[in-house]
């Protein structure tokens, strides 16, 4: 850790409009007692401390010159910083500029290739515990999602279960597939023979993968995320992979997002398919936080701010397993997001589950619940704030909110 970026200051987001700063939002009308400050780790996108100085400073400059026109294409830097930015941290080595396409986001891709690849009705293989907004995208493109659960090994490690995968795919008739790599919110980096198993289940039912890797910059304790396009010329030919600053620099608000494609029949279908609805018309804004953020800078920030993360994520972890007897969690490979599974411990204290999500909102715990994504028992926090903050909220987790 170099050192030389704060991640302590509790920024004060108020006057800004931040989605994160209304707990009222989240808490489904439940009141935060007096004393409380809600703390928000509902949220999977947000950080709460500072971004990288990079791209702070690269809006700043962009600003300051008065004109802020539309962007037919971006400039060549902002292609050379994705292409440097792929081949130093992923060890991707053959992607040129027509590969990538600029996006305001995540779900306008993934949604457009849904509709583009899937026809009203067909199945789309999901798995489970999943990002919500899967489900939305594929109402939204009329198509029907096929749930595969992940199981937990011996070791606590949530697997894939394959066997399951392909019968499902099979039975289904599924030819196109949404995997999140990282996986939100389990925070699985799929190691290498996992990818690779999947994506030979994938060619020998010539499945189409949208390969949302928005988490990949968030790995955690040693894990390296590998580009699902990178495991077998399968996988390179029939992906489409979606990225952006939204994660790693805590910057949805930039719409500054990207498609990697390498078979042209995908993306001129796909390329199509956006440009009609503008999608992938970023602005200038876009443009310079890409090239500010994928940067030697940004990846120095970035490097920094996961040792944050892996000692939040530590801290988290270690509490839960030694202080909260009953809730069981998994330290995650990436993200920094942590499931609690917390079945035994509503059971052992005869509590039901929404009373225990009640109590947390009541004591500031601004946290994520829902069967339909982190099954009956599961609960979901981002720790991307800074370590003062996760210990606090540990503390009321342990003081208050898990007291039967
Ligand atoms: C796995 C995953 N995909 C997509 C998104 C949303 O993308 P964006 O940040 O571009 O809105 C999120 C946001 O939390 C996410 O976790």
């Amino acid at each position: 850790m170099t050192g030389k970026y704060d991640f302590e200051t509790i920024i004060d987001r108020s006057g800004f409009n931040s989605m994160g700063q209304h707990p009222e939002k989240f808490t489904q009308g439940v009141r935060v007692k007096e004393g409380f400050t809600p703390i928000n780790v509902w949220i999977g996108g947000d950080l709460w401390f500072p971004t990288a100085p990079s791209l702070t400073k690269a809006l700043v400059e962009r600003a300051q010159h008065p004109f802020y026109n539309m962007i037919q294409r971006p400039c060549d830097a902002y292609y050379e910083s994705i292409i440097a930015w792929q081949k130093a941290r992923y060890g991707v080595d053959k992607m040129t500029r027509a590969d990538i396409t600029p996006h305001n986001n995540l779900p306008g891709p993934i949604i457009a290739a849904l509709k583009t690849f899937c026809i009203p009705g067909d199945s789309v293989l999901l798995t489970l515990p999943m990002f919500s907004g899967y489900f939305g995208d594929l109402e939204y493109a009329g198509c029907k999602p096929v749930l595969s659960s992940l199981v937990k090994d011996g070791d606590g490690v949530w697997r894939l279960d394959f066997d399951d995968i392909e019968q499902k795919i099979a039975a289904n008739h599924v030819h196109v597939t949404i995997f999140s790599s990282p996986h939100n919110p389990t925070g699985r980096v799929w190691e290498r023979w996992e990818l690779e198993k999947l994506m030979a289940l994938f060619e020998k039912y010539q499945v189409i993968v949208i390969a949302d890797e928005t988490w990949c910059d968030w790995t955690l304790n040693g894990h390296t995320h590998i580009p699902m396009q990178s495991v077998s010329e399968y996988a390179r030919y029939h992906t489409i992979a979606n990225y952006g600053l939204s994660k790693p620099f805590g910057s949805n608000g930039l719409n500054a997002a990207y498609t990697v494609i390498y078979d042209s029949y995908l993306r001129d279908r796909l390329d199509a398919a956006t440009e009609r609805t503008a999608l992938d018309s970023i602005g200038p804004f876009a443009e310079a936080a890409i090239m500010g953020a994928l940067s030697p800078e940004g990846a120095e920030w970035l490097d920094d701010a996961r040792e944050l993360i892996n000692k939040n994520m530590n801290f988290a972890y270690d509490y839960v397993t030694k202080q909260l007897k009953g809730v069981s969690t998994s330290l995650p490979d990436g993200t920094y997001l942590l499931v609690l599974d917390c079945e035994r411990w509503c059971k052992e204290h005869n509590v039901p589950m929404d009373e225990l999500v009640r109590k947390g909102f009541e004591y500031g715990v601004i946290w994520a619940a829902g069967a339909k994504n982190y099954g009956p028992f599961g609960i979901r926090m981002c720790l991307a704030h800074p370590f003062s903050q996760v210990q606090e909220i540990f503390d009321r987790l342990g003081k208050y909110v898990f007291k039967a």
